[in-house]
């Protein structure tokens, strides 16, 4: 099949994004298609937060531009919010279904159960009615997924979903996004356990600054791609691409 064929989720040209008179998005061109899970990778400063924020139109280009097919669905970086605001998470899911009501709409019983059905599906249905203040990191993570799957966008942005939080939370997130891929749903994911890139994603984005490569897995996170896009002070980047190239060879 003609890979230009298949419908894009998120397409990049040429994009510049600024703050002041410092380029931390440069000339940067991809896309990806849909139905995809991808890996967003970079060091700290890499720009990763701000490419999410232009392609929600958080944030203005300098020049070029980031568009999305269809409905986007945020999950961000946790630090950013405000915790000790006085809702239970029943009302803080529900927040995800107001983008659908339109101006006069009122939340209804399906908007209800659409609720609670996320926050079933993160294994939270026990806590509904519980101060969001209450929660734990992880608890956190699975409450900001369950108000992200509550909108039932076609594309998910999460940055850093797995921050914090444990390695059995982070393995039921991921069980949770791939059922959303198996629905058609397109999942970008910043993410930096670098061990875990081959078994997580089906697509890699390398960024800092520049683009240093978009494509599949297998073809961008290579030992090769990883010294050229990060320098050679990168061994760590290196060692995991050994590593998890070693246990894919290994289950083969
Ligand atoms: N609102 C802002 N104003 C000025 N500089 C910013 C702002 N947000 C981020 N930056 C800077 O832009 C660069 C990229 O930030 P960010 O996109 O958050 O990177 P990442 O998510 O990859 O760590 C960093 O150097 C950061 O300090
Ligand atoms: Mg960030």
């Amino acid at each position: 099949m003609n890979r230009s064929f298949i419908p894009k989720a998120v397409e990049a040209d040429s994009l510049t994004v600024n703050y002041d008179k410092t380029s931390v998005l440069w000339d940067v061109s991809f896309h990806i298609p849909k139905g995809v899970i991808v890996g967003l990778l970079g060091p700290n400063g890499a720009g990763k937060s701000t490419l999410l924020k232009a392609a929600l139109k958080l944030i203005k280009p300098l020049s070029g531009q980031i568009v999305t097919a269809g409905s986007v669905a945020y999950v961000p970086q946790r630090e950013t919010v405000d915790w000790d605001f006085p809702i239970t998470a029943e009302e803080a899911v529900l927040m995800g279904r107001y983008g659908k009501l339109g101006l006069f709409g009122r939340l209804k019983r399906a908007d209800k159960e659409a609720a609670l059905a996320a926050l079933e599906q993160v294994g939270l249905s026990g806590c509904a009615h519980r101060q969001i203040s209450q929660f734990s990191g992880g608890q956190r993570q699975r409450l900001f997924i369950a108000r992200a799957l509550v909108q039932n966008a076609d594309l998910l942005l999460l940055d850093e979903p797995f921050a914090g939080v444990d390695l059995a939370t982070e393995k039921a997130i991921m069980a949770i996004l791939r059922k959303q891929k198996e629905l058609g749903k397109t999942i970008l994911i910043v993410h930096h356990g670098l061990q875990s890139v081959k078994e997580y994603f089906d697509w890699a984005l390398l960024l800092k600054t520049r683009l240093y490569g978009c494509g599949p897995v297998d073809e961008i996170f290579t030992r090769d791609m990883i010294v050229k896009a990060f320098g050679k002070d990168q061994s760590l980047f290196a060692e995991a691409a050994d590593l998890s190239a070693k246990s894919i060879s290994g289950h083969l």
